[in-house]
């Protein structure tokens, strides 16, 4: 077990979790995770961040490799959730830090989430400046990107940027560096995945923190999670890739979600699809029996036209497609066209409870619910071809406009 050097005298001593798949209980991880932790060895040695609860036993193994616990003399906690200070108690009692700094808003999750006790706790504001000998750490508070205490810390002298959170990926791998990571597809899938379960409530929030982030000489950029950005190239495609996931520009691009009982619903999405298809605009159907709601969430960031179904049960929709509109909700996507359909044995208001569901997020409802009696005929088919042409010629010129 190794702490790697990736910057002279800066060691990445984090841990790679290779069967984490439940992200914070309630996101999927199918590729892993890495907790990542930081050493600065100068005249204060300094560790950003730690890891998991259970966990603390590698950060100290990897860290020794290249430093006595002991001779830790400051810890900088950039964000207090679990994966980044739960094992804090464990790694304080060991390393016994002169100081522990927290952004203002992380002094209330310490105290709240960790029983900080006496620890030697200082909370530090946006630009304030700790020397460490031969370099300074930077302070930046980055409230709500995700947890009000989110901060991020700047290393002018190396041109170091840990970010915590952002910029970060659920990827379990060998490899420490995003350049040294042999599948881009994978890697922009990662990247998308997490902006969507975890980030985009708070796309506006990036939005103005970007520029901040910009003025900042950087050719490292060191996240918590996943793989690391080094070099101009590779920071300046991370930067590029959150503005253009926060901005959620439309594209031709439309996402299915439903649920079916004995298949009507199911055809119908099929048919919503073809109408789509044939309007010039791709579709992805996905069945929310089938796939995890954070998984319709990643596919929701290629993806402007909105279209969910559900058979009526009970008078309402069925309960898989509730949690999937309740999660996609909570995290508040932009600029989206939505469309309903489904069908019903005999009250029938499943299609509309949908339609008002995606019209409690904000999008746009250019056509009435379809819904359909029993199973689809010839005619509700044709209703839903229409749905799909209807919702890609809107989409069509929302993109061109
Ligand atoms: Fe990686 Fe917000 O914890």
């Amino acid at each position: 077990m190794q702490a790697i050097e990736i910057k002279k005298d800066i060691f990445w001593v984090g841990c790679v979790d290779y069967d984490h798949r439940d992200f914070h209980g309630y996101s999927m991880s199918p590729a892993g995770s890495s907790y990542n932790a930081y050493l600065v060895r100068d005249e204060k040695n300094v560790l950003f961040d730690t890891v998991a609860p259970g966990r603390a036993g590698t950060l100290l193994c990897r860290l020794a490799k290249v430093l006595e616990p002991e001779k830790v003399d400051y810890i900088v906690c950039n964000h207090l959730e679990s994966d980044h200070a739960g094992s804090l108690a464990e790694i304080v009692e060991r390393v016994k830090p002169e100081k522990i700094f927290v952004s203002q808003a992380g002094l209330k999750s310490a105290q709240g989430h960790h029983s900080i006790g006496n620890w030697p706790v200082q909370a530090v504001k946006s630009g304030e400046t700790v020397n460490i000998g031969k370099r300074n750490v930077v302070f930046q508070e980055t409230r709500m990107l995700h947890w009000p205490d989110s901060m991020v810390s700047y290393i002018p002298e190396d041109k170091l940027l840990i970010s915590q959170d952002i910029f970060g990926q659920n990827i379990a791998s060998g490899s420490r560096f995003a350049d040294e990571f042999e599948d881009g597809g994978e890697f922009v899938k990662r990247i998308k995945e997490y902006f969507y379960n975890i980030v985009l409530p708070y796309s506006p929030t990036v939005l103005k923190t970007l520029p901040v982030v910009e003025t900042l000489d950087i050719d490292m950029l060191a996240p918590d999670h996943g793989l690391i950005h080094r070099g101009a190239k590779s920071v300046r495609f991370i930067i590029d890739m959150y503005r253009k996931l926060a901005e959620q520009k439309p594209q031709k691009r439309a996402l299915i979600f439903y649920d079916t009982m004995w298949k009507s619903t199911e055809h119908m999405a099929y048919a919503v699809c073809s109408g789509l298809e044939e309007n010039g605009v791709d579709a992805r159907i996905m069945s929310v029996k089938h796939n995890h709601h954070s998984s319709v969430m990643t596919e929701l960031a290629d993806c402007w036209a909105v279209l969910a179904g559900s058979p009526t049960h009970n008078n309402t929709i069925l309960p898989l497609m509730a949690a999937q509109l309740t999660y996609m909700k909570g995290l508040r996507p932009l600029n989206r066209i939505g469309g309903a359909f489904g069908s019903y044995g005999w009250s029938g208001e499943g299609p509309k409870q949908l339609h008002e569901h995606l019209a409690s997020m904000n999008m746009e409802m250019p056509c009435q619910p379809v819904k359909c009696n029993w199973k689809p005929d010839h005619e509700a088919l044709k209703a839903c071809r229409g749905l799909g042409k209807d919702v890609a010629e809107v989409l069509r010129k929302k993109c061109e406009g």
